[in-house]
């Protein structure tokens, strides 16, 4: 058994290499400037992680989890153009550097990538991941296209809210690790289990990434604190604001989010922090958390086995970037 961190370290180092050609230049730049800006590889250590969790690590883990890391880096980078992020992992995103149009071509030839390394994998396996991946890129789209339809409307429910975050992040999680039981040989029961683990831990990830939103240091984040509120995105923290602050505090958020002030995001924060956001974020954390080790500690495999998932998740929920 490995450590989350070693083995980090080893798909940081086995993953860095170019994955594209060097013409177009203007086409393949973009891509390499964006994986060279690194990011935690989380995803690809799940999978490793769940194959190990059941037997050794086999080669065809580390080519799905190239595949999900590059899927996962198509993500951002569209996500970057729709939320209209200036900033990630502390430097220009492609689009700001680049141009939109190019982001947008940028992103789909790593989508098509992605599926050419998960073609690598050995035939015995590639009909079930094939359909695990694409069930959860569709997933993410679903949830991608909520999350903007929410900007656009001022009364979301905390469920309608899980449900988004669900799609547009825990499900990645979650299918990563499902995909590294499948290759550690194991059990459905013991697939399901790990994918709902994964899938609160993907809960309490996004919890995380929302807080950092709004709550990170700059200097640490990478990402523009505050984003979030200048995209008037329906994150737990304003709907427990709207629902928890005094009548001319709501009516006070309903205006800042029709308009555009300057002054929005600090006025915004300084709700956040009246109606203490910050202590509700923890309370859902640990909710999740613990949900998910419920799911982990039904598994059938010798508990030893799980310290290493369970050092991840604590670290994940802590992260500060
Ligand atoms: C950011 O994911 C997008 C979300 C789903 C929250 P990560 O926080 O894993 O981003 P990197 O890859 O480490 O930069
Ligand atoms: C993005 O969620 C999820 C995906 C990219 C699928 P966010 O928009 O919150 O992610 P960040 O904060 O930009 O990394
Ligand atoms: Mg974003
Ligand atoms: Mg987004
Ligand atoms: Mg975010």
């Amino acid at each position: 058994m490995q450590s989350f961190e070693l083995l980090s370290q080893k798909f940081i180092l086995y993953f860095d290499k170019r994955h594209f050609p060097s013409e177009p230049s203007t086409l393949y730049e973009p891509n390499e400037y964006f994986l060279k800006l690194g990011g935690k590889r989380i995803r690809p250590v799940l999978c490793l992680m769940g194959n190990e969790l059941f037997e050794e690590i086999k080669e065809d883990a580390w080519h799905v989890g190239t595949a999900i890391e590059l899927f996962h880096n198509f993500t951002l980078i569209h996500d970057d153009i729709m939320d209209k992020a200036p900033l990630r992992r502390g430097m220009e995103t492609v689009h700001t550097k680049y141009g939109e149009n190019t982001a947008l071509l940028a992103g789909d030839v790593m989508l098509v990538s992605s599926y050419e390394e998960l073609n690598k994998i050995s035939i015995e396996y590639l009909p079930s991941i094939l359909r695990l991946f694409s069930k959860t890129a569709k997933e993410v789209c679903e949830g991608q296209q909520m999350d903007m339809d929410f900007e656009r409307m001022e009364q979301v429910s905390f469920e309608a809210y899980l449900k988004m975050i669900e799609l547009k992040t825990s499900v990645a999680l979650a299918a990563s690790l499902q995909i590294g039981a499948i290759l550690g040989g194991a059990g459905e029961r013991n697939q399901h289990l790990l994918y709902e683990f994964g899938k609160k831990l993907g809960i309490a990830f996004q919890v995380q990434d929302d807080y950092l939103d709004a709550y990170g240091d700059p200097q640490k984040f990478g990402k523009q604190v505050g984003g979030d509120i200048l995209a008037n995105k329906k994150t737990f923290l304003l709907l427990h604001a709207l629902e928890t602050a005094s009548p001319s505090q709501q009516k006070e958020i309903r205006n800042l989010l029709s308009g555009n002030p300057a002054d929005k995001i600090e006025k915004v924060l300084q709700i956040f922090h009246d109606c203490k956001v910050d202590e509700w974020a923890l309370q859902l954390k640990n909710k999740y958390l613990d949900e998910a080790f419920g799911h982990l500690e039904d598994i059938a495999v010798l508990s030893i086995r799980k310290e290493p998932l369970k050092a991840l998740a604590h670290f994940l929920i802590k992260r500060e970037h």
